[in-house]
């Protein structure tokens, strides 16, 4: 599926540090971008209006998507007019969300601890404390649709806390599956009077902030968990939307924290990262210098041959490539397949028992978190295949501009 892309000069107007919040034409630019015609209609709204629903071949499975040029600003602000979406937590998706509805015009404030580095970080963003920015109680108190985007083991922490102030009426809303469908470990129960409710981008809060802003929209689930007013889908849909989505696939609480958990752990970055260093670790053993192995092995997938995937899919890759290449890779593929096919099994398991998620409560709620996940990461940058990598991306033309 394709979009049209806004100008470059829209996302560096919309960009520019100076400019925390987007002006009223740059989101309706951004929303116009996304205006187009749809396929099939079904009623669904509160508002009485007509909306679309997209359904979709996928390979086969027929899925319904919603999409954002059936939420026009005006028909989303109306739908929210009676709202205040409370953000609490200002994390990447907490500063990438609240923006995003804030531009759309929905009532948003942010809730986090005073002192942190959240708070500091809402208010170079233009939140105001005592007006938009308040302590997460406060927040909670003020809020209708209450946006638990604090870090998955602060959630479950903070929950004594945070349990009684979710009264009936509100909307609970999380960005991940993690805290209720593992409620024997992260405790997290939600009342039974309030609708439960997911919005989970599939991508970092800064994506899901660029997206916006260059009138795409990212991809996101939507979920719901328990639906006391009947209305909690319409609900789920609308704020993803306002959120900044620009396509909304339906799933379930458990099914969106088992691929999301899997699928980082493995493919997206743990299973990536295990595939370059061992494909690296054999070159150099075979007497290739650093920079070979790292071109063979990081260079050329990442600036070549993944964005042809991205693009236009496997077969278009290989139809890219040499017949050499070709014939080498197809022959080879099964046996990647074979041998991964184990660890992917034990990976999925590992996540479907709570083992991940025990793992992960344990690390994130240790005091010394940060420093403890700085170290690892240090060492990954003081790995030989990421030094390399330092000084083959320094000979890029943009390198100066790009390097961290
Ligand atoms: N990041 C992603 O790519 C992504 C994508 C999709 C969904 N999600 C989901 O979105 C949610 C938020 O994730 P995130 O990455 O944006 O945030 P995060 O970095 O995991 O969490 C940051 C927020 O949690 C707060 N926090 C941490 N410990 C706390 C404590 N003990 N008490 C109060 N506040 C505490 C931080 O405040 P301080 O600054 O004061 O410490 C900060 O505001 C999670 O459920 C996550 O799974 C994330």
């Amino acid at each position: 599926m394709s979009f049209t892309r806004a100008p470059a000069q829209l996302l560096k107007q919309a960009t520019k540090a100076s400019v925390p919040r987007a002006s009223k034409q740059v989101v309706k630019r951004a929303y116009s971008l996304l205006a187009r015609e749809v396929p099939k209609a079904t009623t669904f709204s509160r508002l009485g209006a007509t909306r679309s629903v997209k359904t979709l071949d996928f390979a086969g499975t027929k899925e319904d998507v919603y999409e954002r040029a059936d939420w026009p600003l005006d028909k989303l602000q109306e739908y929210f007019k009676n709202d205040t979406l409370a953000m609490i937590g200002y994390g990447s998706q907490g500063h990438g969300q609240s923006l995003n509805a804030r531009d759309n015009g929905l009532k948003v404030i942010v809730g986090v601890r005073k002192g942190g580095e959240s708070w500091k970080q809402a208010q170079e963003d233009g939140w105001v404390p005592g007006e938009t920015l308040f302590d997460i109680p406060e927040a909670i108190n003020k809020g209708t649709i209450i946006m638990n985007l604090l870090s998955d083991a602060a959630q479950s922490q903070t929950w004594p806390e945070i349990a009684p102030l979710i009264t009936k009426g509100k909307t609970l809303y999380f960005s991940h599956g993690f805290s209720v469908v593992y409620k024997d470990d992260t405790h997290v129960i939600p009342p039974k009077d309030v609708d439960v409710i997911l919005v989970a981008p599939k991508g970092s809060g800064r994506t899901v902030r660029t997206l916006f802003l260059e009138g795409r929209g990212i991809n996101s689930s939507i979920a719901v968990y328990q639906d006391v007013t009947g209305k909690a889908k319409e609900k789920a849909i609308a704020i993803g939307i306002g959120i900044g989505s620009g396509y909304l696939y339906e799933t379930t609480f458990q099914k969106e924290v088992f691929s999301d958990l899997y699928g980082e752990r493995g493919v997206l970055m743990g299973g990536i990262q295990g595939m370059f260093l061992a494909q690296y670790e054999v070159l150099r053993k075979n007497g290739h210098s650093p920079s070979e192995a790292f071109n063979e092995t990081v260079e050329e997938a990442t600036q070549s041959l993944f964005p042809l995937i991205g693009k236009y899919g496997m077969d278009y890759m290989y139809n890219a490539c040499s017949t050499t290449a070709r014939r080498g890779a197809l022959d080879w593929a099964p046996k990647f397949k074979e041998a991964n096919l184990p660890v992917f099994e034990a990976l999925y398991k590992s996540v479907r028992d709570g083992t991940e998620t025990r793992r992960s409560l344990d690390f994130n709620s240790r005091k010394t978190y940060r420093q403890d996940l700085q170290k690892e990461l240090d060492e990954i940058d003081n790995q030989e295949i990421w030094r390399a990598g330092k000084t083959v991306r320094g000979l890029r033309p943009d390198a100066q501009k790009d390097e961290i």
